[in-house]
C-alpha cells in the first residue's frame, strides 16, 4: 500500500511544479472553488446499464467473471472530471440471475474502496490480479470473487488542479466520496446489482481517514452546499459500514498524541515518500546523505529514507514537550469510557486509565501473535510470564519502533507537511490547523469550519447525522505514521455512540492496508448476512 502511494506520489509530483506557476491569486476565504468554467448540468448522471464490458480474471486459477462499467462521471458539474469519475464492477453471475457466495443481485453488498494516499488524488481502484507491489489480487478483485459489487470512485486530492485553481483541498475528498454514494442511491433501480443499503467503504491512511469520514458524517447538512455546487444527486449519503486502515485523522490533535508517545526520542527516520513530497514542493531542508534507501524493519512496505537518523532541532524538542503536556487535557475533555463504561483519563504526567487501555491494545496484539506461533523473545518492550504477555513498556516502545516525524508531526512549524498542504488555499498556500502550533510559530491558519469538517469526532452521535452501524478499524502495532491513540479514540467514541466496532492492532504490522483481505471480507459477510 505504502509503495503504491509512493509511486503515485512521484508520478503526481512531476506535474506539480509546473502547475504552480501562474496560479491566479484566489482569496483564501474561497477555500473550495469549483472550476469557474464548470458548465451547469454538463453531465448526465443517469446510469447507463448498456455500457458494460464483460471481463475475466483469475484468483489461484479460479476464474472471476464480472461486468465493468467504467469511467462514469458521478456529478453533474464536476470540479475535475478525472477525479470525479467512478467505475462499477458487477459479478457476471448476477446478470444471469445467479448466486455468488450466498448473495443474489438484490442482496449483494457494495464494496466501495477509495485509493487516496497522502491526501493526494485517489485513482479508481480497478480489479487487478497481481497488485504491482504485493503481487496478489487486490481488494476489488477479491471482493468480486466473494460476490460483492465493487464501486470504485476517483477522488480529488490536495494537488488536483482545474484551470489553475487547486480544487481538491480539505474537505473536497469527503464531498466526492459522499457524491459517489449519492450517485449510487440515485441510480439504485438502474444498477444491475447491489444493495445500496449495504454500502461498505474502505481506505488506508489518508484514505482510512476518508473512509472513517464517510462512515461518520452521513447526511450532515454542512456538506449540502459543497455537494450542490458540484451537482451531486439529491440523495442520502449515509452508509452501512466502514473499513478503516491506519487512519491519519483527527489532525488537529494528532500532534499531541504523537508526542505523548514519542517525546524524549529526539531523532527520526523519515519515510521516502515524505522526502519526495518535500522536494516536489520545494520545502526540503535536509541533505541526502548518499546512502541508499533501506526498508524499515517494522514494515516491509515502508521504505525509510536513509540509514542515518535525523536529529530534531532545539525548537522541535521544545514544542515536542509542549504538545506532550497538552495531551492529557485533550483526552480528559473527550470523557472517554471503555467497553465496561469505566472512565479513561490521564493525569498531568500522562499516566492513567487511558494509558492502561492503550497498553491493553498492544498486549492483545502481542498475545495474538504468540498464539499464532510468533517468537516475541527479542521484543524489548513487552513482558511475558508463563507464555503469556502480561505488560508492555510504553516508554521503551518509541525507541524500538523509531520515530518517523519530527515534532510537530503533522502541523509543521514551517507548513511543510502533506497535511498543511491539504488545508491549503485554492492558490496552493499551505496553512496551519493546530492552535498550539500556530500560536507558537505564527503563520496562516485554515478556516475553523474547514478543520471541523475534516474530523469524524465532530459528527458521531449528532442529531441529523447518521453514523454507520459497523466499523472495522486496524492500526499496525508497528505503525509510526500516527500514534495508536488516534484510531483508539475514534474506536472508543464510535462504540460509545452506538456503533459496533471491531478494533485491533495487528502485531508487526507497519503503516499499510488491505493486508488481511480474507478477514476483511469475512467481516463484511458477518455483518451483511
Ligand atoms: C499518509 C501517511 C502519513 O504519514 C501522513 O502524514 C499522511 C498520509 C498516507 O500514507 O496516506
Amino acid at each position: 500500500m505504502k509503495k503504491k502511494f509512493l509511486a503515485r506520489m512521484l508520478t503526481a509530483m512531476l506535474g506539480v511544479g509546473m502547475l504552480t506557476a501562474g496560479v491566479p491569486n484566489i482569496s483564501s476565504d474561497d477555500f473550495i472553488p469549483v472550476a469557474s468554467a464548470a458548465v451547469r448540468n454538463a453531465y448526465d448522471i443517469n446510469f447507463d446499464a448498456s455500457k458494460g464490458v464483460e471481463k475475466t480474471m483469475a484468483i489461484n486459477g479460479i476464474a472471476v467473471k464480472f461486468v465493468a462499467y467504467e469511467n462514469i462521471v458521478y456529478v453533474k458539474n464536476p470540479a475535475n472530471v478525472e477525479s470525479q469519475s467512478l467505475s462499477i464492477y458487477v459479478p457476471a453471475e448476477y446478470l444471469r440471475g445467479g448466486t455468488v457466495n450466498g448473495y443474489i443481485a438484490s442482496t449483494a453488498p457494495i464494496f466501495m474502496p477509495n485509493g487516496v494516499g497522502g491526501y493526494m488524488p485517489g485513482p479508481i481502484l480497478e480489479p487487478v490480479e497481481k497488485d504491482k507491489f504485493t503481487g496478489k489480487p487486490n481488494a476489488s478483485l477479491v471482493a468480486l470473487s466473494r460476490g460483492m459489487v465493487v464501486v470504485a470512485p476517483a477522488i480529488r486530492g490536495r494537488t488536483t488542479v482545474t484551470n489553475g485553481a487547486y480544487v481538491g483541498k480539505a474537505p473536497a475528498f469527503i464531498v466526492d466520496y459522499k457524491a459517489a454514494v449519492r450517485y449510487l442511491r440515485y441510480n439504485k433501480n438502474r444498477l444491475p446489482a447491489g444493495d445500496t443499503e449495504k454500502i461498505i467503504s474502505n481506505g488506508t491512511s489518508a484514505g482510512g481517514a476518508l473512509s472513517a469520514a464517510l462512515g461518520t458524517m452521513g447526511n450532515a447538512e454542512e456538506f449540502d452546499g459543497y455537494l450542490k455546487e458540484i451537482g451531486a444527486a439529491d440523495e442520502r449519503d449515509d452508509i452501512f459500514a466502514s473499513s478503516v486502515y491506519c487512519p491519519i485523522t483527527n489532525l488537529e490533535n494528532a500532534d499531541k498524541a504523537y508526542e505523548w508517545i514519542f517525546s524524549g526520542v529526539n531523532t527520526y527516520y523519515p519515510a521516502m515518500w515524505q522526502i519526495e513530497d518535500w522536494k516536489a514542493r520545494g520545502v526540503y531542508k535536509g541533505k541526502d546523505n548518499g546512502k541508499p534507501a533501506q526498508v524499515d524493519s517494522n514494515s516491509a512496505n515502508n521504505p525509510i529514507a536513509s540509514s542515518e537518523p535525523v536529529d530534531m532541532t532545539a525548537d522541535e524538542i521544545k514544542i515536542s514537550k509542549t504538545l506532550r503536556d497538552a495531551f492529557p487535557d485533550y483526552v480528559n475533555s473527550l470523557r472517554l469510557v471503555d467497553y465496561e463504561n469505566k472512565p479513561l483519563t490521564l493525569d498531568q504526567n500522562g499516566n492513567g486509565t487511558f494509558k492502561d487501555y492503550i497498553k491493553s491494545v498492544y498486549i492483545s496484539s502481542a498475545q495474538m501473535a504468540l498464539i499464532h506461533g510468533q517468537d516475541l523473545s527479542k521484543t524489548t518492550w513487552i513482558y511475558m510470564k508463563n507464555g503469556k504477555v502480561i505488560d508492555v513498556d510504553l516508554d521503551a516502545y518509541p525507541s524500538a519502533v523509531t520515530r518517523m516525524k519530527a515534532a510537530p508531526a503533522f502541523d509543521k512549524m514551517d507548513l511543510s507537511s502533506a497535511e498543511n498542504d491539504e488545508f491549503g488555499t485554492a492558490a496552493n498556500k499551505p496553512r496551519h490547523f493546530s492552535d498550539i502550533v500556530q500560536k507558537n510559530f505564527g503563520g496562516p491558519m485554515a478556516e475553523s469550519e474547514q478543520i471541523r469538517l475534516m474530523n469524524p469526532l465532530n459528527f458521531i452521535g449528532r442529531n441529523g447525522v447518521k453514523t454507520a452501524k459497523y466499523f472495522r478499524i486496524r492500526h499496525g502495532a508497528a505503525d509510526r505514521d500516527t500514534a495508536l491513540a488516534i484510531p483508539a479514540i475514534l474506536a472508543l467514541k464510535l462504540q460509545e455512540g452506538g456503533a459496533e466496532v471491531n478494533f485491533f492492532a495487528p502485531w508487526g504490522q507497519g503503516h499499510g492496508g488491505d493486508y488481511d483481505l480474507d478477514e476483511l471480507f469475512n467481516w463484511i459477510d458477518s455483518i451483511c448476512r
